[in-house]
């Protein structure tokens, strides 16, 4: 783990209320007051890496018999000190404090979480030294991330069915995310699961997400990934919910075209010139389905729908496309697509 990211983002990017108070104190003693172990690490056993982050490694394991996926928080190779550890804590603490409310079919499960797992841990692998004591267990789903599923079909595309269907999932588990007051604040198909079986998504990694203020979040650093990221989060404007509405967008166009929206490097760009960057709609693309990826990413937030109304919007273009079909060969995105 990249401490002094970790620090960067704990110090730098920390988010106030509008009065523009460091909340950094009372918000360490709530959750410290609020933590407790929800993991029986004599019951947790380590499999093999599945999944890598900037923050840690994902493992897959067992818990109490059951298959489930472990993220582990992984140092790296900085020397941590006391005071990074502390933020580190802070941070991990954060993701299970806003995970483990949630319960929703398109919305990865977390069972629970630890501060001592390799106290009493069984390892199938040699854990890594810089592997840290600090994990997190949820359901294991079966099928990878959503970003290896576009890279497998990137040359065949997905059926538009499929790609509705995906959409829709990521919707409704956006929606009940800002429902329950919840900010994502990292869409993007790396932190979405496919579940094999169901051939459904579920939305995952609550390492950036936050419980929505009355008043919108400032940010004097960036949070999530550049590319999803609202210009107004890049610009280090006011922003809230919507900042989801605009990456949800992204991926929209991602699912469509089954590809990456930008293939060059976008780091550095300006906000300037970032605010007026979107990926091209391709002319194939049915109107209904373009109108709301621009609407989506429209660069002022007041005008991107809510994800709610982003789900009906979905459901009657899903309505519609069973009965619209038009031959493979004029596709530019999906390999099936229609027009109104
Ligand atoms: N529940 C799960 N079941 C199966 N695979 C998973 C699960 N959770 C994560 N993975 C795999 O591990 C990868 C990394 O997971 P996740 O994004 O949660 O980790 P992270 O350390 O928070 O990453 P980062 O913060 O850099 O985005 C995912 O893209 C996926 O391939
Ligand atoms: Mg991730």
């Amino acid at each position: 783990m990249d401490i002094q990211l970790a620090q960067n983002k704990l110090f730098g990017a920390w988010d106030s209320g509008k009065n523009g108070q460091n909340p950094m104190q009372s918000y360490r003693i709530v959750n410290e007051r609020k933590w407790q172990e929800t993991i029986d690490p004599l019951k947790l056993f380590l499999g093999v890496v599945i999944g890598r982050g900037s923050f840690g490694v994902v493992h897959k394991g067992t818990y109490q018999g059951q298959p489930v996926a472990v993220k582990v928080l992984d140092f790296g190779d900085t020397k941590i000190t006391e005071a990074s550890m502390a933020f580190v804590k802070e941070d991990f603490v954060k993701e299970v404090n806003v995970w483990q409310t949630l319960d929703h079919p398109n919305v990865s499960k977390m069972i629970g979480a630890t501060m001592s797992m390799t106290k009493n841990c069984r390892q199938k692998t040699k854990k890594k030294n810089t592997e840290s004591n600090f994990c997190i267990v949820c359901e294991y789903v079966r099928g990878g991330s959503l970003r290896s599923y576009l890279s497998k079909n990137r040359h065949k595309k997905l059926p538009f069915r499929t790609a509705i269907r995906f959409a829709l999932d990521i919707a409704s588990g956006l929606s009940y995310l800002h429902s329950k007051k919840v900010i994502h604040r990292d869409v993007k198909p790396e932190n979405m699961l496919i579940d094999k079986q169901h051939m459904t998504i579920k939305l995952t990694d609550f390492g950036e997400s936050i419980f929505e203020p009355s008043e919108l979040l400032y940010t004097t650093g960036e949070r999530g990934t550049r590319g999803f990221m609202a210009p107004e989060v890049v610009a280090r404007k006011p922003y809230g919910r919507k900042c989801d509405v605009y990456s949800f967008g992204i991926c929209l166009w991602e699912i469509y075209n089954c590809d990456m929206a930008y293939t060059f490097n976008i780091d550095n760009l300006t906000p300037d010139i970032y605010r007026e960057m979107r990926p091209l709609i391709s002319v194939n693309c049915p109107k209904s389905l373009a109108h709301l990826m621009e609407r989506c990413w429209d660069t002022d937030p007041k005008k991107r729908p809510e994800m709610k109304d982003v789900v009906v919007l979905l459901e009657e273009i899903e309505k519609y496309e069973s009965f619209q079909t038009v031959p493979e060969d004029l596709h530019g995105g999906c390999f099936t697509f229609f027009r109104f």
